[in-house]
């Protein structure tokens, strides 16, 4: 489902508004060359790599998801109607929550039952609010079916008990006569969810206790003995994965938790945050060292990324164990005015960047990259949507998603590229960054950023295997490298129609505008 018509109109407006400054910082054009193996695709690219990530932390559930019964917002059983639109027009295919840091010390009791009722708590991590447990585990896995996607439940290891975690799943997933299945229906629900994905633990290197690998993975085997899989339902035991380039913590965890015979993890979950710029944090008030240096730090999740495969590879060459990459983002000042600990920032065309360079190498890896949570939905970090009130707002790293959708489930096609470098002072960085897949109706689809802000990029590409016949495409840029959308003006970021692309013999010819994401669609 494309976004709502009213999105549309200002999408076409938009292409009339970008192309005057788009040709106005056009420099001389430089090119690049790309071979597409399109007879040699065999990984599927998971379609929870697009996953996202929803915390207790600011607004993201309070006034972004959750608005309660009573609002003059209109709600469906108390979640926003406009947000869950949105998200279903990406295809949001899976919803981490209830954190982060948050999740270690959550009590999964305290959010059951009558909300008046309900204790509260404080949330330490998160400007110290108090936390009324309106929202709890009914509330998450009905927002979870408003949005056909899968839930991702991250247990509480650092300050809860294994009961508790036990007693949870068994809530949770328990079809017959027990203490906790006999409380879910008293609670009102009568048949039990289906409930995959379960994270035993977060970042608990960290806020999540503190612990040493060793102890952690010893924590992880005790507790994760009793999330139990109950009737049909299997549960995908997720465990805490390291801090960027923390090598040990991953050959430590598979080490201490990969036996020859059945591993007791089926997923590790690294988190990696690219920070911002370097003179400046902010999200919209930068200048070109500024993304040059967010860029190269966003660029470097593949390094890390490939620094953990070959330690996992080491113990687990199979491939049983996948990479759940379930934080990352940029990470910018909070916008001035707002909860230093509520992390609410805006998202200009450079995160748009980050997220198209990064979904494009996780595409990439997705022999190991099972699933990936960007960090967060809801105005909290880099997030889809902005929320004031009753008002909403896409921002560009929503749009990215929902350029991407079509790799969602497609077959990877490997590809391999030479081009120019965008240099900045007296440092450079590949100016483009790709990734292709080809779905299953047989269309293949390609999505090419290039990060130089100021030089066009003409790709010449070769389809290995392919003929194609018709070329379309999408485009997301604007004519300053800190453009973004406001509550008044919406629109200043989004995708319009690329013409710039053509069929040739054997493959296709782009012309990439400056600081752009294209996604072509090829029929053969
Ligand atoms: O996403 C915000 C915080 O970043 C999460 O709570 C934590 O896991 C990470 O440090």
């Amino acid at each position: 489902m494309a976004p709502s018509r009213k999105t549309h109109a200002i999408v076409l407006a938009s292409v009339v508004l970008l192309s005057i400054p788009a040709l106005l910082v056009a420099a001389e054009g430089q090119t690049a060359q790309l071979t597409i193996k399109a007879d040699q695709g065999k990984e599927t690219i998971n379609r929870n790599i697009y996953g996202h990530f929803a915390e207790h932390l600011g607004h993201c559930i309070y006034g972004g998801f959750w608005v309660g019964e009573d609002s003059s917002i209109p709600n469906t059983r108390g979640i926003r109607n406009d947000v869950v639109e949105a998200l279903r027009a990406i295809k949001i295919p899976v919803l981490r929550w209830p954190g982060g840091c948050f999740a270690d010390e959550y009590h999964w009791k305290d959010g059951i039952g009558p909300r008046e009722q309900r204790p509260t708590m404080i949330n330490t991590h998160w400007g110290g609010v108090t936390e009324n447990n309106h929202f709890g585990t009914h509330e998450f896995l009905d927002l979870c079916e408003q949005l056909g996607c899968e839930p991702y439940i991250c247990g509480n290891l650092g300050s809860g008990t294994i009961e508790e975690m036990q007693d949870w799943v068994e809530y949770i997933t328990f079809d017959g006569k027990s203490p906790m299945a006999d409380l879910r229906r008293k609670n009102g629900r009568e048949q039990p969810w289906k409930l995959r994905y379960f994270g035993v633990g977060n970042e608990n290197w960290g806020c999540g206790g503190n612990m040493r690998p060793e102890y952690y993975a010893d924590q992880y085997r005790r507790y994760q003995t009793y999330v139990r899989n109950f009737g049909e339902n299997r549960i995908f035991k997720i465990a805490c994965g390291p801090s960027g380039a923390n090598y040990e913590w991953t050959e430590a965890l598979m080490r201490e938790l990969v036996g020859r015979r059945r591993p007791m993890m089926n997923g590790l979950a690294p988190h990696y945050y690219c920070g911002s710029g370097r003179r400046s944090r902010s999200a919209t008030q930068f200048t070109e060292v500024d993304w040059f240096w967010q860029l190269r730090n966003a660029l470097r999740i593949e390094e890390i990324l490939n620094g953990h495969i070959e330690v996992m590879d080491k113990y687990d060459p199979q491939k049983r164990i996948a990479v759940i990459f379930d934080e990352w983002g940029a990470w910018h000042d909070v916008e001035p005015g707002t909860n230093r600990g509520f992390l609410y920032q805006q998202n200009s065309l450079r995160d748009a960047m980050v997220a198209g360079l990064t979904l494009n190498i996780f595409n990439n890896h997705c022999e190991r990259v099972k699933m990936a949570n960007i960090a967060q939905t809801v105005n909290v970090l880099q997030a889809m949507i902005l929320t004031d009130g009753p008002k909403m707002l896409l921002t560009p790293t929503y749009y990215v998603y929902f350029l991407y959708t079509p790799h969602h489930d497609a077959t990877l096609l490997p590809t391999e590229l030479t081009g120019p470098d965008y240099a900045f002072e007296s440092d450079k960085l590949p100016a483009l960054n790709v990734s292709a897949s080809r779905d299953q109706s047989g269309k293949i689809h390609v999505s090419l950023v290039n990060i130089d802000p100021h030089n066009t990029l003409e790709v010449t590409s070769q389809l290995q295997g392919a003929t194609p016949k018709r070329i379309s495409g999408q485009v997301l840029t604007a004519g300053e490298i800190t453009a973004h959308n406001t509550f008044e003006k919406p629109g200043v970021v989004e995708p319009a129609p690329f013409r710039d692309a053509k069929v040739t013999d054997g493959g296709f010819t782009a012309t990439l505008p400056a600081k752009s994401v294209v996604v072509l669609e090829i029929e053969g």
